[in-house]
């Protein structure tokens, strides 16, 4: 249902837009919008912490795009290990964040297509489940719930009905317990440069 809603909003909207794979030369403007949609403070969350330093995960970077390819959406997702398993071992998921659609253009159904778009592709390349810090009046139509984080921990200050996660793969997170970490591949640094 969520989906048709989505469609109709789309195609009533007064400008369209397209889902894309982002690509290095959408990086300006992405923090461009990211700082518009969310505010400088969006670099403080806990979240944060499992981003800095890393690559998104292969093939889950996304953009929303006007009918010129100026960026209007964004979202990502990035590698994590989701706390441990009861027999004790690491547990993959994915970490999605953040998500957010240029103010101009709410309302016509852009963040709900990024958010489908990443779901599927994060299903169709095999990962478990998916975790996020975000309002469940808004996540949880896409299937996300704090019900499967209970006993998972994010790396800093964060409040816990607001820890959803929606599982790709049957009871992938079931008596997954511990701290969330980032586990992707890191961002290369320029080599350091001697002084003469
Ligand atoms: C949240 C956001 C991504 C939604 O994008 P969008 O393209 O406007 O979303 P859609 O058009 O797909 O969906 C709009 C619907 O979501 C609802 N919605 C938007 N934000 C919501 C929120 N925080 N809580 C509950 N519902 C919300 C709208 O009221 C609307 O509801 P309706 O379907 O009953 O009319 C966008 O508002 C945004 O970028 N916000 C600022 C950044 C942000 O908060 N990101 C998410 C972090 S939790």
């Amino acid at each position: 249902m969520a989906a048709v809603v989505d469609a109709l909003r789309a195609f009533f909207a007064p400008t369209t837009f397209v889902i894309d794979a982002e690509n290095p030369g959408d990086v300006v403007a992405r923090e461009n919008l990211l700082d518009r949609a969310m505010g400088p403070e969006r670099r403080r969350k806990s979240s944060e912490k499992l981003r800095s330093g890393r690559l998104p995960a292969e093939g889950l970077a996304f953009v929303a795009r006007d009918v010129d390819g100026h960026v209007i959406g964004t979202v990502r997702l990035w590698n994590v290990e989701a706390g441990v398993s009861r027999e004790g071992h690491a547990v993959p998921a994915l970490l999605l964040g953040p998500l957010a659609v240029d103010p101009a253009h709410e309302g016509k159904g852009i963040g709900g297509m990024l958010m489908r778009a990443a779901i599927e592709e994060a299903k169709n390349r095999g990962h478990g489940a998916i975790l996020l810090v975000g309002d469940a009046a808004y996540y949880e139509r896409f299937g996300f719930f704090a019900s499967r984080t209970q006993h998972l921990v994010m790396p800093g200050p964060f409040e816990r009905d607001r820890f959803l996660a929606l599982e790709l793969r049957d009871n992938w997170l079931e008596g997954t317990a511990g701290l969330i970490v980032a586990s992707g591949r890191k961002l290369a640094m320029p080599p350091v440069r001697r002084a003469a």
